[in-house]
C-alpha cells in the first residue's frame, strides 16, 4: 500500500475544490488505497474505468492546508443503450470526514457534468448518502453492471429530465482511452494478483 500521510482537518479552515491535476495522483491513489483497500481493483465498478480516461473536465480534487483530501471522478458509460456518466470513487481523507467535503465534492461533480450537457449520472453506492444529493434506484431497477453488485446500491440521477425512462440492460464504458502510466500499470498488476 502506499504512503498515506495522516492529516488533521480543522474546521475553522476552508477548503477547495478544483479540476483534478496530474500532480494530484499519487496522493489520490493513497488517498484511494486508504479508503478502500488495495483490492479495490477488483471492484465491479472498476471494470467501467479500467483503461478509460475520465469524462473531459469532470474529474475534481479537494484540498485543505494544500493537501488532497477530496477526490471524485465522473466516466462516460452507455446504460442499457442511455449516454450517460457514472460516477465514482468518491473518497475524502478519514480526518476531514463529516465537515462537507464529499458533499461539496458531490455537488460540484453534479453541477459541472449538468453544465457539461451530460443527461444522467450513475453510481454504485449507499442510497443512505446519496439520495440527499437526488440519487435512487427508481429508474436503475432493470440495469445491470459487468461483475456481481447490490441491487439496492445501483443509483441514477436525471440531470435532463426522463433521461433514465426505460433504461434497460448492460452498463458498458464508452469513454476515451486512458494513455498508459505507470500508476495504470501497477493497478493492472495488482488486479491480476488479486484474482490469481
Ligand atoms: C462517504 C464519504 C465520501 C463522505 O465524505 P464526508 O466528507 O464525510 O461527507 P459529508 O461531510 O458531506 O457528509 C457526512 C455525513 O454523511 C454520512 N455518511 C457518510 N458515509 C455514509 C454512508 N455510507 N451512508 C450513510 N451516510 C453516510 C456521515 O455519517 C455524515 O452524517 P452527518 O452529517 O449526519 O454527521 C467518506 O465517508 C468516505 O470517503 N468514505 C470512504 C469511501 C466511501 O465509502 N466512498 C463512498 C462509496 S459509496
Amino acid at each position: 500500500m502506499k504512503a498515506f500521510k495522516k492529516i488533521v482537518c480543522q474546521e475553522t479552515s476552508p477548503f477547495a475544490i478544483r479540476a483534478e491535476r496530474a500532480s494530484d495522483v499519487p496522493a489520490r491513489e493513497a488517498l484511494l488505497d486508504a479508503s478502500f483497500g488495495t483490492n479495490r481493483y477488483a471492484r465491479t465498478c472498476q471494470r467501467l474505468r479500467d483503461g478509460h480516461a475520465p469524462a473531459q473536465g469532470l474529474a475534481f480534487s479537494a484540498f485543505h492546508q494544500g493537501r488532497l483530501v477530496g477526490t471524485v471522478r465522473l466516466w462516460h458509460i452507455s446504460a442499457g443503450g442511455v449516454s450517460a456518466l457514472v460516477l465514482g470513487p468518491l473518497a475524502v481523507d478519514p480526518s476531514c470526514r463529516k465537515l462537507g467535503v464529499g458533499a461539496a465534492l458531490m455537488h460540484h461533480a453534479v453541477v459541472a457534468a449538468k453544465a457539461r450537457g451530460h443527461a444522467a449520472i450513475i453510481l454504485l453506492g449507499d442510497a443512505s448518502y446519496y439520495a440527499r444529493f437526488g440519487f435512487s434506484a427508481l429508474k436503475t431497477s432493470e440495469l445491470s453492471l459487468p461483475g456481481p453488485f447490490e441491487r439496492e446500491r445501483l443509483l441514477g440521477l436525471e440531470l435532463r429530465e426522463g433521461a433514465l425512462n426505460g433504461a434497460w440492460g448492460m452498463i458498458a464504458a464508452t469513454g476515451a482511452k486512458a494513455r498508459k502510466s505507470r500508476s495504470h500499470a501497477a493497478a493492472a498488476a495488482k488486479l491480476a494478483a488479486s484474482v490469481a
